[in-house]
């Protein structure tokens, strides 16, 4: 039955179920934003190949919860958010709210998030941390982007490494195995999970996602085909969540990493690239 619903729909149902369950958890750790100095795990990372966005124009696609929203906010960006996923905006509309930001969030397909922002044109989109397996056609995510952006500005985002979204769970010898493809498929993987990655109670109902994953590769030739210039892609050897449970150490900055010779496995990546 579930089946015959538009990706979005299934998508969506299970955004929205989990966007509570992520908001008041210890994960994302939004109480943390009572500081007005603290910035998101992800933001903090990054912080030193971001450089300066203070003053600038920014949309975040796929905002979620809008906690690296506020943290960009908080840079000195005017920002504002997009996500298809409505309760994910009530919870990152509270979150703004409470820390006193003017954030505005669209709700809307990010396929159609030119025409939701009245074709404004930005100095920068952010996205990332598991965004990008919920699209289909990277190489149309990628032509949004370029819409989004003035000439001169620029993408950053930091995502989970296509390697790290092909792989099956760890084998008991600790065994990679390569399971999901790596190359972009017209067909969605379609997965069955009754939780979520972040620690919650909460039992959950829409349990199925459709999924796509996108080669390094083809990311990178997604954004120059849209006209835009790489000036970085750095990978990195940890993600933001527990990835591979079980089989990852949590570092001293919030990160993880697999926990048995992690050399073998590209964890993450930041990529920057600006709109000639
Ligand atoms: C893992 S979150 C990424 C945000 C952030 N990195 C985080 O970890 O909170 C993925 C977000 O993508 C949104 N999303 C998925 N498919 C979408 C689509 N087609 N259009 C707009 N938003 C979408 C979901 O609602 C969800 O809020």
């Amino acid at each position: 039955m579930q089946r015959d619903l538009d990706f979005r729909t299934i998508n969506r149902a299970s955004w929205d179920e989990r966007a509570r369950a992520h908001a008041a958890s210890p994960d994302y750790a939004l109480e943390c934003f009572a500081d007005p100095a603290y910035l998101s795990h992800e933001i903090t990372f990054d912080r030193a190949r971001l450089g300066s966005v203070a003053g600038q124009r920014g949309v975040h696609l796929q905002c979620h919860i809008g906690h690296d929203t506020l943290s960009l906010a908080r840079l000195g960006a005017r920002m504002c958010g997009l996500d298809f996923s409505p309760m994910s905006l009530e919870e990152a509309r509270k979150l703004a709210r409470a820390a006193g930001a003017d954030i505005p969030f669209h709700e809307g397909d990010v396929y159609e998030a030119p025409e939701l922002l009245g074709h404004r044109a930005f100095d920068f989109v952010y996205t990332g941390i598991g965004a990008l397996c919920w699209l289909p056609d990277i190489a149309r995510w990628a032509a949004v982007v370029a819409a989004l952006l003035k000439p001169g500005g620029r993408l950053f985002m930091r995502e989970g490494h296509p390697v790290l979204w092909s792989l099956a769970d760890v084998t008991a010898d600790g065994k990679l195995c390569l399971e999901a493809p790596y190359f972009e498929q017209q067909a969605a993987q379609i997965y069955t999970s009754p939780g979520t990655y972040v620690q919650t109670d909460q039992v959950f109902d829409h349990h199925v996602t459709h999924e796509w994953n996108h080669g390094l590769g083809e990311i990178v030739t997604a954004v120059l085909a849209a006209g835009l210039t790489l000036t970085m892609l750095v990978e990195h050897d940890s993600v933001p969540w527990d990835a591979l449970p079980g089989h990852m150490d949590r570092l001293d900055n919030g990160e993880w990493r697999l926990s048995d010779r992690p050399e073998r496995l590209p964890h993450s990546y930041t990529l920057q690239a600006i709109k000639r």
